[in-house]
C-alpha cells in the first residue's frame, strides 16, 4: 500500500489557501483594532451644538432637575429631548413668535439663544447632535435603570458640570456586564438618581451596607443572560 498522495492539482489551490489565511488574519487584526479604538466607543465624543446649552449653568448653577427636561428617562426606555418649548419658558425673546416673553424671562436679546429665536419663529424644531448612541442590536432601557437606583452619573459622569455634552464611558458590553455582575456596590436611593454629586457614606462597611439593603427593598440581581440585552 502506497501512502496517501494529494492529488496534483490541490498544489494549485495553495496560493489561493494562503491568501485566505492571510486576509483572515489581516481581518481578525482590523476587527480587533476597529472594537477597541477610542472612535468606535466613543468615550471623549463632544459634538458642538447648534445652541451653545450648558448644562454645567443650568443642571449645576442653576440645580434644576434633570428630568424637567429629560420628562420620559423614568417611564420610558428613551430619554426625551426637551422641545424648544422648554427652553421658551424661560427665554421667551422680543423678536419672535410663539408666547411674547414674560416678567421671569431670562436672556430675551442674547446672541447666544439667536438660534432659538428663529426656530420658534419659523415654527421649527431642533436637531441636537446626538452624544451618546448604542449599536441597534444591543437593548437598553433608562426607566429599569433610574427606578432601580442606577445614577446618570454611572453611565454619562457628571454632565452637571460639563458646558458641551462629553461621552465619559465605554457604554460597551464589558462596562455594562462590569455592573450587571455585582450591582449592589454602585446603588443609591432612587431619590438621589439624579443627584450626581451624591456619595455613599465614608467607610466600606456603611457603604456595601446601603448597597445590600437597597438591592434587597428593590429586589435587584444580576443579569448577565444573553437575552437581556441582545431580544
Ligand atoms: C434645561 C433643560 C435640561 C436640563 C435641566 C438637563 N438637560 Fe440634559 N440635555 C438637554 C438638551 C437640550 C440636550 C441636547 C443638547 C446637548 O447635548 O447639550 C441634552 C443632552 C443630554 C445628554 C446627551 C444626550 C445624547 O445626545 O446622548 C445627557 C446624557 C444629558 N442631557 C443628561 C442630563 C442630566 C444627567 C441632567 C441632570 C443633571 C440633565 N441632562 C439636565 C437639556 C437639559
Ligand atoms: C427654568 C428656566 C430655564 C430654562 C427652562 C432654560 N434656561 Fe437657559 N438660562 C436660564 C437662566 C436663569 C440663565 C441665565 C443664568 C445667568 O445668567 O447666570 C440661562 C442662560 C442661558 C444661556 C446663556 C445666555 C447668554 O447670553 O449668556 C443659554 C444659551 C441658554 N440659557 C440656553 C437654554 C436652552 C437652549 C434651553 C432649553 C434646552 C434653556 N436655556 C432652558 C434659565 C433657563
Ligand atoms: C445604565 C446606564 C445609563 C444610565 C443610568 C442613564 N443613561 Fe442615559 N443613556 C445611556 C445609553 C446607553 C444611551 C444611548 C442609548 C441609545 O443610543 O439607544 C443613553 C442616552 C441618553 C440620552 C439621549 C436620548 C436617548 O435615550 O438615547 C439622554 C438625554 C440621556 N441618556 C439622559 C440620561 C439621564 C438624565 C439619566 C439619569 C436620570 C440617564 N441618562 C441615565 C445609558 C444610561
Ligand atoms: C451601574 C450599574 C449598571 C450599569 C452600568 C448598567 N446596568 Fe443594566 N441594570 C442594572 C440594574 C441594577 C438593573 C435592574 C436589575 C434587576 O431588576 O434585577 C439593570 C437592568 C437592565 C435591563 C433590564 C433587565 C430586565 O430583564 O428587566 C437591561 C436591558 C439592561 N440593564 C441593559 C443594560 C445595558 C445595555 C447597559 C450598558 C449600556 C447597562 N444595562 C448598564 C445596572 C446597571
Ligand atoms: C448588560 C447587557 C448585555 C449583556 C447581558 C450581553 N451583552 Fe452583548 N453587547 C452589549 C452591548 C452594550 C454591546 C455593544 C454595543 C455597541 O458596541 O454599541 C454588545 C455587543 C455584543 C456583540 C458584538 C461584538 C462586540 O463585542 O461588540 C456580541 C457578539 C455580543 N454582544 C454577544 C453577547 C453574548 C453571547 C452574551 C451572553 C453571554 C451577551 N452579549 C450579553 C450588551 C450586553
Amino acid at each position: 500500500m502506497s501512502r496517501f498522495h494529494f492529488p496534483a492539482w490541490v498544489n494549485t489551490l495553495l496560493p489561493v489557501m494562503a491568501g485566505v489565511i492571510g486576509v483572515g488574519a489581516i481581518y481578525a487584526t482590523g476587527l480587533l483594532a476597529y472594537a477597541v479604538h477610542p472612535l468606535t466607543t466613543d468615550v471623549g465624543y463632544r459634538p458642538e451644538q447648534p445652541i451653545p446649552f450648558s448644562h454645567a449653568l443650568h443642571a449645576g448653577k442653576l440645580k434644576m432637575e434633570c428630568r424637567y427636561c429629560h420628562t420620559t428617562v423614568d417611564k420610558a426606555a428613551f430619554a426625551a429631548i426637551p422641545p424648544l418649548g422648554t427652553c421658551w419658558n424661560c427665554h421667551a425673546g422680543k423678536s419672535a413668535g410663539g408666547a411674547a416673553p414674560t416678567a421671569v424671562s431670562v436672556h430675551t436679546d442674547s446672541a447666544k439663544l439667536q438660534p432659538l429665536r428663529d426656530a420658534v419663529t419659523n415654527g421649527q424644531q431642533y436637531a441636537w447632535r446626538k452624544v451618546h448612541d448604542l449599536a441597534d442590536f444591543a437593548y437598553f432601557n433608562h426607566s429599569v435603570h433610574v427606578n432601580r437606583g442606577v445614577s446618570c452619573v454611572e453611565c454619562h459622569g457628571r454632565v452637571d458640570t460639563m458646558e458641551v455634552v462629553e461621552q465619559k464611558k465605554t457604554l460597551s458590553m464589558g462596562f455594562c456586564l462590569t455592573c450587571h455582575r455585582d450591582p449592589a456596590p454602585r446603588l443609591r436611593p432612587v431619590d438621589q438618581v439624579t443627584n450626581l454629586a451624591w456619595a455613599a457614606p465614608e467607610g466600606k462597611p456603611e457603604a456595601d451596607a446601603i448597597g445590600a439593603a437597597l438591592a434587597t427593598s428593590l429586589a435587584i440581581h444580576p443579569k448577565q443572560n444573553c437575552s437581556t440585552c441582545h431580544r
